[in-house]
């Protein structure tokens, strides 16, 4: 989502008139787009900030965007006197207006209301990737997880209108893009504002029918709102991957009702049998959280045992990180630092055996990828399956023929924890 703001940024800055230099030394105006999830990442923008401290004086201009700004707001001023602008992820709109501002010498330009039924829907983002963008459906969050910041620094939900959605996808398959993964912190509470009125399934079934379009990701979903529907359309049309991706958080009930995160583990687990008896096979990830106030032995515990009945094919796992403006702050208990490292590794190793042997079972299967770019010195190419597995391959000589931007079979010969390994099987 923060990379895709960036594209959006950029594209604005461009459309201003601006010009996107390859090092911040070559730049005059410097924009930090930051997160504030975790502690860690926070702590990052302020350390890069000093790193250019003594450039101010030199002329550049800097400003801090996305959700540490939110947070932090006007304080960051105090903190870091050469930062000029500060705005958040709900003021993006106001950007041209703001960059008028610095330009005519305002040394104090801030965007920090959260007060906005809009979305930062904008034509000019600028693409990384030419084969695979991001469309943002809904911003914001309704939600109040009790560690999560989110609802506080990227505001109320706001969906996206299915029209311009649809005829964005289709803008990008004209332009040649083949795959679309559609964003928002919450994408399963998709509600068309439009009177057409869809929900996110229906969206999800349409934009797969826009033609030229191969592969629909989205990313990410709350398990309270991830109805049957979805797994319908999913089952319905193969251009929806075969990936999905269902945060838990914790394996125990009583965590999850102490994060506020509105299902039991037997709800959640529900999900996951509609996605394990579907007709397609799913390839199942997730987010976990250790050491949440009060989590107990017995609760970790939990966890890792619905690590083994889920089976998922790869996770994101954090410690617990205490952030300003939610409710687990005040929460009492608090798991001792070494404590949550030590549950950390855990899970991740736990989670690498798991790995290694789902990987393995994959050997010999022959898998559709799509060719996203090329690994020179090990003499590969980088692919992807549609349920989103990195998997690098060897291809005979192609006569000095890029291949990026195709869909090629692959047979998988090798495996490790973390990708597979294979070699093209289109000529035999
Ligand atoms: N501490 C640790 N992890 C967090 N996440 C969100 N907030 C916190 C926090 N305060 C994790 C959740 C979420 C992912 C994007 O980041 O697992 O799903
Ligand atoms: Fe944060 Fe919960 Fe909203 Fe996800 S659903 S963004 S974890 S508050």
């Amino acid at each position: 989502m923060n990379a895709h703001d960036s594209e959006k940024v950029i594209g604005t800055l461009i459309q201003q008139g601006y010009a996107q230099v390859e090092t911040p030394e070559e730049a005059h105006l410097v924009l930090y787009n930051t997160c504030s999830i975790r502690d860690k990442a926070e702590q990052k923008v302020f350390n890069r900030l000093q790193n250019f401290k003594r450039d101010a004086g030199r002329g550049k201009v800097f400003g801090v965007l996305g959700c540490v700004a939110q947070q932090e707001g006007e304080k960051i001023f105090a903190r870091a006197p050469h930062v000029s602008m500060v705005c958040g992820s709900a003021s993006y709109t106001r950007l041209p207006e703001m960059l008028v501002q610095l330009e005519a010498g305002n040394r104090r330009v801030t965007g920090l209301s959260l007060d906005t039924d809009e979305t930062f829907d904008t034509p000019f983002t600028r693409r990384d990737n030419p084969h695979r963008a991001y469309i943002t459906i809904i911003e914001g969050c309704d939600k109040s997880c009790a560690y999560c910041v989110v609802p506080f620094t990227r505001g109320p939900e706001r969906s996206r209108t299915s029209e311009s959605v649809i005829a964005e996808a289709g803008r990008l398959a004209g332009q040649g893009y083949t795959e679309i993964q559609l964003l928002g912190q919450n994408v399963n509470s998709y509600r068309d504002p439009s009177p057409a009125g869809w929900d996110f399934a229906t969206l999800l079934a349409r934009v797969a029918e826009v033609r030229g379009i191969r592969r629909v990701r989205y990313t990410t979903s709350h398990p309270r709102d991830f109805v049957r529907g979805i797994v319908d359309a999913m089952d319905a049309n193969p251009v929806l991957c075969d990936h999905v991706h269902l945060p838990v958080q914790s394996g125990s009930s009583r965590v999850l009702a102490a994060m506020d995160r509105l299902y039991t583990r037997d709800e959640y687990m529900r999900r996951i049998e509609w996605l394990k008896t579907a007709r397609r096979n799913y390839s199942l990830t997730t987010d976990i959280i250790v050491g949440f106030p009060g989590e107990t032995e017995e609760d970790f515990e939990r966890t890792l045992d619905l690590l083994d009945e889920v089976q998922y094919d790869s996770l994101f796992s954090f410690k617990y990180s205490p952030r300003p403006n939610t409710a687990a702050i005040a929460m009492a208990d608090a798991v001792p630092e070494e404590e949550k490292k030590r549950r950390l590794a855990i899970v991740q190793e736990k989670q690498r055996l798991i790995q290694i042997r789902r990987n393995a079972e994959r050997i010999g299967t022959i898998e559709e990828v799509l060719v996203e770019g090329r690994h020179a010195a090990l003499g590969q190419w980088i692919g992807r399956t549609s349920d989103n597995h990195t998997l690098n391959f060897t291809h005979p000589e192609t006569n000095g023929e890029s291949l990026i931007g195709t869909y090629l079979p692959v047979r998988v010969t090798r495996s490790g924890p973390n990708s597979l390994v294979g070699e093209s099987a289109t000529v035999v």
